[in-house]
C-alpha cells in the first residue's frame, strides 16, 4: 500500500509503533521496521544519551530498514539532557523522530537540519496545526482511546480523525483504539494515511516486557482502563488495578488539592518493575481501550501481514461489494 506516511518515511506498510517507556527497545522496533513498518525506540527508556546511543546501534544491528526515536517532552521538574539525546539521535543516523508532549520547537532546528523526518503525536486539531506551522512533517493524532496521555479535550477518534483531515495540510496518522485491518481501513476513510499502535504491539512475540504484561492484556476488556491524574491535567489511561484504586480514592478523597507527591507510590517508578519484573499492582501503567481487541499474542511479522492482507480483503470485497450491490 502506498500513502503519503509510507513515502515519507520510506517504509512498506503504513504502520508505526508509538514509543512505549520500557517497551520501545532494540528488539521490538527492529522487528515491527522488519516486518515492513516504522518500528521506534523509546528515548527516554534509555537512562543517558549513551544508552540511546547504544540502544540505536543494537537496533541497526537487526534491521537495515528506516527506524525512528521517540523523544516525549513531560512536564518533569528536572529536564532529561534532551541536547544529548538529540545529539545522540543525529551521529546515530536516525531518519525519524516521533515527538510527544509538549511543543518540540526547541529541538525541531537541530532535527531539520540533520534531514529527519519529525512526526508529533497530538491529542487536538490547534496542536496539530501547531505541529504543522512549526515545521513538523506529519503528526500522530490521538485519539480518547488511547493508552497513555489523551489529553484532556475527551475527543474520540471518529470525531477527531476527520476534524484533523479537514483542517491539517501535512499527513497524519490514526492512533489510539487501532488494532487491526479494521482500524486501518476506518482510519484511511477518514483522512488518515496510515495508522500507530501503542498497546496493540505489546502483544507481540518480540515486545521485550514480561509475560505477565501480556496475558493482563489479553484476559482485559474494552472497560477495564481508567483515567487517572485528572485533578493535575496530565491525564494517562491505564490498565485497571490495586494501584490505580488506590489512585482512583486518593484523588476522590484530595479533589482540587492533590499533588503529585500525594501519588508518588501509584506512579513514580513503576515501568520498570511492571514491565520487567511482571510485578503487575506495583503502579499505573498506560494500557489503551483496545485491549479489548487484542486475543492474541502474534510475531511482529504475522501481525502486520495479516493486517495488511485483511485490510486489502476489507476493501477490495467487502466494500467494493457493497458498491457492486
Ligand atoms: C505502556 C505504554 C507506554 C507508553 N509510553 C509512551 C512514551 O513514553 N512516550 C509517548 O510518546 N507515548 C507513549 N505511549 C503512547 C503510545 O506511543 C501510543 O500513542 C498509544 O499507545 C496509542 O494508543 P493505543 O495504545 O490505543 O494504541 C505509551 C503507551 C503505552 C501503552
Amino acid at each position: 500500500m502506498k500513502t503519503r506516511i509510507t513515502e515519507l518515511f520510506g517504509i512498506e506498510h503504513p504502520i508505526i509503533q508509538g514509543g512505549m517507556h520500557y517497551v520501545g527497545f532494540a528488539e521490538l522496533a527492529a522487528a515491527v521496521s522488519n516486518a515492513g513498518g516504522l518500528g521506534i525506540i523509546t528515548g527516554l527508556t534509555q537512562k543517558t544519551p549513551g544508552d540511546l546511543a547504544n540502544e540505536i546501534a543494537r537496533c541497526k544491528d537487526m534491521t537495515d530498514k528506516p527506524i525512528g526515536v521517540n523523544l516525549t517532552f513531560l512536564p518533569v521538574i528536572q529536564a532529561p539532557d534532551y541536547p544529548g539525546y538529540v545529539r545522540a539521535i543525529i551521529e546515530g543516523g536516525i531518519k525519524v523522530v516521533e515527538t510527544a508532549g509538549r511543543n518540540p520547537a526547541q529541538v525541531m532546528p537541530f532535527l531539520k537540519d540533520a534531514g529527519i523526518k519529525v512526526i508529533h503525536k497530538c491529542t487536538s486539531v490547534r496542536h496539530s496545526l501547531k505541529a504543522q506551522s512549526i515545521g513538523c512533517d506529519a503528526v500522530s493524532v490521538d485519539g480518547f482511546e488511547c493508552g497513555g496521555h489523551p489529553g484532556e479535550d475527551d475527543i474520540p477518534n471518529m470525531i477527531l480523525l476527520p476534524r484533523a483531515a479537514d483542517e491539517l495540510e501535512i499527513p497524519f496518522v490514526a492512533s489510539g483504539g487501532m488494532a487491526d485491518a479494521r482500524s486501518l481501513v476506518a482510519s484511511l476513510a477518514m483522512g488518515a494515511d496510515g495508522m500507530n499502535m501503542g498497546t496493540r504491539f505489546i502483544a507481540t512475540k518480540e515486545a521485550p516486557v514480561h509475560e505477565k504484561v501480556k496475558q493482563a492484556i489479553l484476559a482485559a476488556t474494552e472497560l477495564d482502563t481508567r483515567l487517572v491524574m485528572r485533578p493535575l491535567r496530565n491525564t494517562e489511561r491505564v490498565l485497571n488495578n490495586e494501584a490505580v484504586e488506590r489512585l482512583l480514592a486518593k484523588e476522590a478523597e484530595l479533589g482540587k488539592d492533590l499533588k503529585i507527591e500525594d501519588i508518588l507510590d501509584e506512579v513514580a517508578g513503576v515501568y520498570p518493575k511492571v514491565m520487567v519484573d511482571g510485578d503487575m499492582d506495583a503502579g499505573a501503567w498506560s494500557c489503551g481501550m483496545v485491549a479489548g481487541l487484542i486475543n492474541d499474542i502474534p510475531t511482529c511479522e504475522e501481525l502486520i501481514t495479516s493486517i495488511m492482507s485483511e485490510a486489502d480483503t476489507l476493501i477490495r470485497k467487502r466494500l467494493e461489494g457493497m458498491l457492486a450491490a
